[in-house]
C-alpha cells in the first residue's frame, strides 16, 4: 500500500476473527518497532507478545472498559526501560520512544491485513503482577493484533458512534504558520 492508504486505512478494531495470525507477521510487526528513532538512540522499547488465550483473558478483565480485548488472537504489550531513555524540558522521553515504536507496529500491521487498537486503558500494576514484569520497566500502551472479525459487531458500532472515531479536525484548527 501506499503511505497515505496505510495512514487512511488504519483503524480501531475491537472484534477479531479467530485466524490465527502468521508468526513472521508478528515478526515482521516487531522489526518494524526496532527501527524506529529514539532519544539518544537508546531503544528503551521492549514488548512482551501473548498468545495464550487465558493470559489474554485476565488482561482484559484488568480493564472494565476493554473487556473486549478477550476475543483478540495476539496481544502486545509495548513497555519501556526507563533507565534506557532520557528526559528534557520535564518530559520524560521513555514515553515518546515506545509511542513512536509503536506506531510503527500499528501502522506495519495496517500493511499486512491486520487489525489493532492503541489500548491506554489497563491496570499496569495488574499486568505487571501477571506477567512478572521488573520493577523498573513501565508498561505504556498495549494492542491486541489480529484479523479483523468479518463485519462490525454492537461494540464496535457504539465505540465508533461515541467517539466520533472517524472525524479529524481541520488543518486549519491544528496548524500555526510562523507564529502561534
Ligand atoms: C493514548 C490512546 C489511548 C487509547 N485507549 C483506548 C482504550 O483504552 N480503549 C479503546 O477501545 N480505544 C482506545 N484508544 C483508541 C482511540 O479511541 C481511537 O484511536 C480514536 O477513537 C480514533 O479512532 P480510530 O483509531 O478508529 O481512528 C486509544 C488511543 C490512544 C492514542
Amino acid at each position: 500500500m501506499d503511505f497515505i492508504d496505510v495512514i487512511k486505512a488504519r483503524t480501531s478494531v475491537r472484534e477479531y476473527s479467530e485466524k490465527q495470525v502468521e508468526v513472521e507477521k508478528i515478526t515482521y510487526l516487531l522489526e518494524c518497532a526496532r527501527l524506529a528513532p529514539s532519544y539518544m538512540n537508546k531503544q528503551c522499547w521492549r514488548f512482551i507478545v501473548i498468545k495464550n488465550k487465558e493470559t489474554i483473558e485476565q488482561i482484559a478483565k484488568t480493564s472494565v472498559i476493554n473487556r473486549w480485548l478477550k476475543t483478540a488472537p495476539v496481544l502486545i504489550i509495548a513497555c519501556a526501560d526507563t533507565t534506557e531513555s532520557g528526559s528534557n524540558n520535564s518530559q520524560e522521553y521513555y514515553m515518546t520512544d515506545v509511542s513512536i515504536a509503536f506506531e510503527h507496529v500499528i501502522l506495519a500491521a495496517t500493511d499486512v491485513g491486520l487489525g489493532t487498537c492503541w489500548i491506554g486503558g489497563f491496570h499496569e500494576e495488574k499486568i505487571k503482577e501477571l506477567l512478572e514484569v521488573p520493577k523498573r520497566i513501565r508498561i505504556i500502551a498495549l494492542t491486541p493484533v489480529g484479523y479483523p472479525a468479518g463485519k462490525k459487531g454492537i461494540t464496535e458500532q457504539i465505540t465508533k458512534t461515541l467517539l466520533k472515531s472517524n472525524k479529524r479536525k481541520t488543518l486549519d484548527e491544528i496548524v500555526h504558520y510562523e507564529h502561534w
